[in-house]
């Protein structure tokens, strides 16, 4: 965590990022326990975070929550967040399947914004789960975990770096391309997944 992250988040700071590495050790635990070879892992990257202070602040902004540590915990679910980065498509409904019998928590919620991309293009698997302990008098702790392709990685990155030129202004012409990128890759995923399991069949 950054220096201002940990200033922001105060008494809750240690907590969260050892919240942060156990979800990291238990989601690499529970990849390694169906593969330990790199040529069938079905995870490319794993990464795990504390959202940084100012993000939270603008998000219980936004979402109307008081602007502490406190709100952000009682209100949001992704104050601690991982993602998953798969190769192929059907390796995020592998992980799912881990991520839903795992015991260490509850699974909250699955928004699937692959079935069902948001109108910008925008593709991914989203996991709530409830952690079975609390911070700090707050009894439970939500985290979410995102499982995406490389593909659906790439986009979602230049997209994101893309928003925050702000002097950019997005014309109709540069939503429509970026969604025009989301829909190829997601072509192409599908394309790939589909030479896999050719492959696989032998
Ligand atoms: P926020 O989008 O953060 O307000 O949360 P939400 O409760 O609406 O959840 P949602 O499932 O829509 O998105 C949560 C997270 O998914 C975001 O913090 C981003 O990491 C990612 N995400 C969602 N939509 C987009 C998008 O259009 N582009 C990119 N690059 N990332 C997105
Ligand atoms: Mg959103």
């Amino acid at each position: 965590m950054k220096q201002e992250d940990v200033q922001f988040y105060g008494k809750f700071a240690p907590k969260l990022e050892e919240i942060r590495d156990m979800l990291l050790r238990e989601i690499q635990a529970m990849l390694d326990s169906i593969s330990t070879d790199s040529e069938t892992a079905p995870a490319e990257h794993i990464k795990c975070r504390v959202k940084g202070a100012d993000s939270l602040k603008e998000k219980l902004r936004r979402t109307g929550l008081e602007e502490t540590p406190e709100g952000g915990l009682r209100g949001l679910s992704d104050l601690v967040g991982a993602r998953v980065v798969t190769h192929f498509i059907g390796d995020i409904y592998t992980v799912l399947e881990l991520i839903q019998h795992n015991e260490n928590w509850r699974v909250k919620r699955v928004k699937d914004y692959i079935a069902n991309a948001k109108p910008n293009g925008y593709r991914s698997l989203h996991i709530i789960i409830t952690l079975p302990f609390g911070v700090g008098g707050i009894e439970t702790i939500d985290a979410e975990i995102q499982l995406r392709t490389i593909a659906m990685d790439c986009w979602a990155s230049l997209e994101h770096q893309l928003k925050y030129k702000k002097a950019v202004r997005s014309t109709a012409l540069i939503v429509e391309e970026l969604k025009r990128c989301a829909d190829e890759m997601a072509s192409t995923d599908l394309s790939m997944q589909t030479i896999r399991d050719l492959i696989k069949k032998g």
